[in-house]
């Protein structure tokens, strides 16, 4: 067997929570194997509406193994939160989800330090989560990361080793902060983990591999958003192309199967950092307005703007992308016309390969403007039922993005689903 891997194509939140909830029935085994917190996938279904951190989306589809694998960032603090609110509404997740003994623990100190030199930065901030994911990685990456398999060994000298390192940092930027009830918290919540099946990941992915399991492994974040081929700086801390999977729980390149790239009708991004196609008009405030494009977790205002296709080309091809799946084609149910980026104007020279950086401001979007489709396709059931303006949009992306499009989804709700079946 191999493992199919669900990614985000664009800056995050395309809603791959939804999706990987979506197609959970047709897998054993549901993984995240990058990020931590900073992500919220959200879920809707029977009217209720879950969201998500650090634990994987399968997980409200009964009896499925869920693996956090090595790869994910943990804060404690925030698990418990989130074990703890799905115990209250039913779901006990202490038989059914696996811990990395190798993924890394987010220590009260890692958020102060993400805070801290967000701070430092000023207006070149990142507009980080402030969940600690980036000092988080640097440890691992540096050699001083604090690991889950830890809390069996001698903790508190290994806690306090990190702990110190950190202190040194937050006292030479001069940062005050006040640790000692987020420490109380942290160890209660470390307590609390013991009580989850803490395993050796990568053996038991493998050999539920070997037995003819199938796995679903769940990205966070999104491909622009990768530490190597997003818009850095202003990036996340880890590897969110399909590569992390391989890393992130310990599967080889030649394990990985079918990779369902998952993308908006439109994009999105919170945070700051480049956006060719971000509108600042009415047209933007529409589509945020429909879309309700706030973030799950931090409620902030999501920046919208037109699909980019230079983006998305690349995002495709370092990801291997097999299916496509499109997001919130209702939000734009309601518009005359619709933009779609195919090349970036840069400086007089139409460019069509992903630059190195986007972040110079001079980039100017080329679009094609396709006829919008003026009809609510919220409680459409099929592709039958598809306008033709949407299925006029649905080719030009297909022929432009060289993948099928394979599910469309036209809502919030695990039901607002639509697989295709005429494509191959
Ligand atoms: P994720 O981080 O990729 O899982 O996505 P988020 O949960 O952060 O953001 C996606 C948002 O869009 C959530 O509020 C979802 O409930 C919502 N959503 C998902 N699919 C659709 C859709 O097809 N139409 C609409 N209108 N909303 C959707
Ligand atoms: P999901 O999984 C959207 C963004 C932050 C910031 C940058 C770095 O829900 O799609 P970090 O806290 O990771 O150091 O922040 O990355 N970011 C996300 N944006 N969706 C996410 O996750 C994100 N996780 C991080 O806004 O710009
Ligand atoms: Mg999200």
């Amino acid at each position: 067997m191999k493992v199919d891997v669900l990614l985000g194509l664009q800056w995050g939140d395309e809603g791959k929570g939804k999706v990987v909830d979506v197609l959970t029935p047709g897998y054993d085994v549901i993984t995240r194997f990058q990020g931590g917190p900073n992500a919220g996938h959200t879920l809707e279904f029977n009217g209720e509406k879950y969201v998500l951190r650090s634990i994987p989306s399968g997980i409200f589809q009964g009896g499925k193994i869920n693996v956090i694998g090595n790869g994910v960032v943990l804060d404690p603090i925030l698990f418990k939160e989130e074990a703890e609110s799905l115990a209250a509404s039913g779901h006990d997740l202490t038989k059914h989800l696996y811990i990395s003994k190798k993924a890394h623990l987010i220590l009260p100190t890692h958020r102060i330090l993400d805070a801290a030199y967000e701070a430092a930065k000023g207006d070149a901030k990142i507009g980080t989560t402030g969940k600690g994911i980036g000092p988080t990685y640097t440890d691992k990456v540096s050699r001083n990361g604090v690991r889950i398999g830890d809390i069996f060994l001698d903790f508190q000298a290994i806690y306090n080793k990190a702990k110190e390192k950190h202190e040194n940092i937050l006292h030479s930027l001069n940062y005050s902060y006040d640790l000692s009830e987020l420490e109380t918290k942290w160890f209660e919540a470390i307590e609390y983990l013991k009580r989850f099946n803490i395993i050796d990941s990568e053996h038991v992915i493998n050999r539920y591999l070997k037995e003819g399991k199938s796995i679903l492994a769940e990205g966070a974040q999104g491909t622009m958003l990768d530490v190597d081929f997003g818009s850095y700086p202003f990036v996340t801390s880890s590897n969110t192309v399909c590569a992390g999977a391989c890393t992130g729980l310990g599967i080889a390149p030649n394990k990985i199967g079918d990779v369902y790239g998952i993308f908006k009708a439109y994009c999105t991004r919170v945070g700051s950092g480049p956006f060719p196609t971000e509108l600042h008009d009415e047209t933007g405030k529409k589509i945020r307005a429909i879309g309700h494009e706030y973030g799950a977790v931090t409620g902030r205002e999501r920046r919208c703007g037109w699909i980019d296709l230079v983006a998305l080309k690349y995002a495709i091809m370092v990801d291997g992308v097999t299916q496509l799946i499109m997001m919130k084609s209702d939000v734009l149910d309601d518009f005359e016309t619709i933009k779609a980026c195919v090349a970036y104007n840069i400086k007089g020279q139409e460019v069509t390969e992903f630059p190195y950086s986007i972040e110079d401001n001079k980039i100017e979007p080329v679009y094609v403007e396709l006829p919008g489709w003026k009809t609510d396709m919220t409680k459409m059931k099929s592709e039958d039922e598809f306008p033709e303006e949407f299925n006029a949009y649905l080719s030009f992306l297909e022929n432009e993005l060289e993948v099928p499009i394979k599910i469309v989804s036209v809502g919030p709700d695990r039901e607002q689903t639509i697989i295709r079946y005429t494509k191959e």
